[in-house]
């Protein structure tokens, strides 16, 4: 089990201290932030969309790890390429043309990424593999930060995990919702590469702290 890649949920953070918690996902060892993006259509909630990814443009010095929860994604590709996005996922329940889209992103020289509701089962993303970066599996309904993680989304990873190196895919995989030390481990035995976590870093005494404790979760505690 190697370190963990971070990526800390804008979400959770303060608004009203923005370029503060922006300074301090700059002190942490985070290796991205992630950029929740919901169209109040594909999940039930608006969250935020282009003037705030400028800001974290600006102000951030982490690569953008933006998951687009909305309908019709295409729409918007170029314009997140066009904002600074290292990595972009699109929602595969929400692609009718998902070799399409995905081939889209890496012409934009973003990386590709597809994510996975909590009901999609991962065989679907068979024939598109060769065209996928990263998997991004929901471990809750999306929609909202601060929710409880869903227990069978451990065996889907491992199952995922088990696919990708039976068809030698080099695509890493990324879990969402819900994360945080307690279970950091167990995501990671499972095959999760990058954990992104909102509450749990930005609702911690020490942000900077939980993104280290996140980070080093590979490491077997001492009995
Ligand atoms: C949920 C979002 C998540 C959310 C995670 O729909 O996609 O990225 O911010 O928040 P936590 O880590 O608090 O569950
Ligand atoms: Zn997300």
């Amino acid at each position: 089990m190697s370190q963990p890649l971070i990526a800390p949920s804008l979400l959770a953070a303060d608004f009203a201290n923005l370029q503060r918690d922006l300074n301090l996902i700059n002190r942490s060892e985070a290796d991205y932030l992630h950029f929740d993006v919901m169209d109040g259509e594909f999940v039930p909630n608006i969250s935020f969309g282009f003037p705030l990814l400028e800001a974290a443009r600006t102000h951030c010095q982490k690569p953008l790890d933006v998951h687009l929860m909305i309908v019709q994604p295409d729409r918007y590709i170029d314009a997140f390429a066009d904002g600074g996005a290292a990595i972009i996922h699109v929602h595969h329940e929400a692609c009718t043309h998902l070799h399409r889209t995905l081939t889209h992103i890496r012409e934009r020289g973003c990386q590709a990424g597809v994510a996975l509701n909590p009901h999609t089962p991962v065989e679907g993303l068979i024939d598109v593999l060769e065209l996928i970066d990263v998997v991004l599996i929901m471990s809750v309904n999306p929609g909202f930060g601060g929710q409880a993680f869903i227990p069978h989304t451990l065996p889907k990873i491992t199952r995922l995990k088990q696919m990708l190196t039976a068809n030698q895919s080099a695509a890493l995989i990324e879990v969402d919702g819900g994360v945080g030390v307690g279970n950091a481990a167990a995501l990671l035995q499972a095959g999760a590469d990058i954990l992104v976590a909102g509450n749990s870093v930005f609702r911690a005494a020490d942000p900077i702290e939980a993104v280290q404790q996140l980070k080093n979760s590979h490491r077997p505690t001492m009995a």
